[in-house]
């Protein structure tokens, strides 16, 4: 007989720090008053007869497993299916966030419904939403089918019924912040609420095999409530983000077990849903009017996938002591270290200027190919002049001036080719092994130096 009794403990809502006693400051992430009492019942598991009683799995040795083959499935949106790494794998857990209003239940609705329209059940559980308002979206973007089937319900206990009696292949708990279970006494959305009402769906998922997608919320530090505990426990985590006042809505993996967590995801909200985009370039590079001093394109390789964007620099006279430097979307430092390069190598005088760089369209990127197009809009910005509305820069910038291979150089060339550009400067030493593309003009480059010659 297993013994169970009642304990007290208080956790912080915000980093799942765990205290014996109630204080008003958190250790863990040093925010005020966010440790709240939780009561739990406590199996006596270090009890000799409890394990005597258990039957728990002996080791075994790798060479002696037999390999299961994952299987996936699509659902019918790429930009979805790529992120994932190819489709969902049945039986993995996925937790889907960002901020509210972005477009996780309109991403989720027409993702299981591409999954339903396979003929696979699927159970979406709303737990903000009535059946009214799902059906009313569904109906507008015209996602309807037999085999999704739709539940407004928050009780876990009987959600867990539900999934055992319809064993559906898909489930989608939408959010997981307001599912509660009954045997913790804290409320819905709490640590404790969101790290056990996970765990007990993945030993369900485990039980009947089926595929969970969960919802959830990023909190005002940017983090999803109970980050750490939700996190470690799925198989994927994806974030959704856009900016508010753009519809293009990016959808990226922060973790996963079954692919890169490099590919992006690219979709625009529009009045019929989420659009795929299926070329991205175009929608980065589709403000670019005319030729203006500041902007070079660069093509960057966001997983498998050449992207081409503009990168602006605006250097202006400072009125500061410290002259500022600004970096959205790149990183500061690679910024800073750029400019030093610019002002010792080529004799730029840039300590009584400020220098702000952009890259177009609100993506993050990381990609030292990039450095090139930088280092040429700030100059371009410099000296007020404009690069060739047709010109692509690619290559890694080093310390000493040099222009630095990169990889898949030829990817990145037919995308700038694709999409009409005349002339492309590359690393010299990419080039050497490179197949002639038609109708652009490559360029190799060894030092920043040949480039400014050629440009300007
Ligand atoms: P929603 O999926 O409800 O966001 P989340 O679940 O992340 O909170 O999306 C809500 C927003 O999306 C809402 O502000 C309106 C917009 N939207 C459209 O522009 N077009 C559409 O077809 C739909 C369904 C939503
Ligand atoms: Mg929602």
């Amino acid at each position: 007989m297993v013994k169970t009794k009642f304990k007290s403990k208080f956790v912080c809502q915000e980093c799942g720090y765990v205290s014996l006693k109630w204080l008003g400051k958190c250790p863990g992430c040093n925010l005020w008053n966010c440790l709240v009492e939780e009561k739990v019942g406590e199996n006596s598991l270090g009890n000799r007869e409890f394990l005597n009683n258990l039957e728990y799995p002996k080791p075994v040795a790798l060479t002696q497993i037999e390999p299961k083959e994952e299987f996936r499935i699509s659902t019918c949106l790429q930009e979805l299916d790529r992120v994932l790494g190819g489709g969902v794998v049945l039986g993995s857990l996925i937790l889907v966030s960002g901020d509210p209003g972005i477009g996780k239940s309109t991403l989720l609705l027409q993702a299981m419904y591409g999954v339903a329209r396979q003929g696979i059940l699927v159970l979406y559980v709303s737990g903000e939403e009535s059946l009214q308002q799902v059906l009313y979206r569904a109906t507008r973007l015209n996602l309807l089918s037999s085999f999704l089937k739709v539940v407004s319900l928050t009780n876990l206990v009987v959600i867990k019924d539900i999934l055992k009696n319809l064993k559906p292949k898909f489930v989608v708990i939408d959010s997981i912040q307001t599912i509660y279970s009954p045997d913790i006494f804290s409320a819905p959305g709490s640590v404790s609420q969101v790290r056990e009402c996970t765990n007990q769906l993945l030993l369900l998922a485990k039980e009947f095999n089926f595929t969970i997608v969960v919802v959830g919320h990023v909190t005002k530090t940017g983090s999803i409530a109970g980050p750490m505990v939700l996190e470690h426990m799925v198989d994927a985590v994806l974030y959704f983000e856009g900016e508010k006042n753009n519809s293009y809505r990016i959808l990226r993996a922060k973790k996963n077990r079954f692919g890169s967590t490099n590919e992006l995801g690219i979709f625009e909200m529009v009045d019929t849903g989420l659009r795929e985009v299926a070329n991205p370039s175009e929608v980065f590079l589709s403000g670019r009017s005319c030729q203006m001093p500041g902007t070079a394109v660069a093509a960057s390789l966001e997983g498998t996938r050449p992207v081409l964007l503009e990168i602006q620099a605006l250097v202006t006279t400072s009125n500061f002591v410290t002259p500022k430097r600004m970096a959205t979307g790149l990183d500061y430092n690679r910024v800073t270290m750029l400019v030093a390069v610019l002002e010792k190598k080529l004799g730029f005088a840039m300590q009584n200027y400020d220098i702000y760089v952009n890259v177009v369209g609100g993506i993050k990127v990381d990609d030292p190919a990039l450095d090139l197009a930088l280092v040429l809009s700030i100059i371009s910005s410099f000296k007020e002049k404009a690069i060739g509305f047709l010109d692509v820069f690619i290559g890694e910038v080093g310390l000493t001036g040099e222009v630095r291979s990169v990889l898949n150089l030829e990817k990145r060339v037919f995308e700038a080719a694709n999409l009409g550009f005349k002339r492309v400067f590359v690393p010299n030493k990419n080039l050497k092994n490179f197949k002639k593309v038609c109708n652009i003009d490559l360029v190799g480059i060894d030092i920043l130096d040949e480039v400014l010659q050629l440009v300007f």
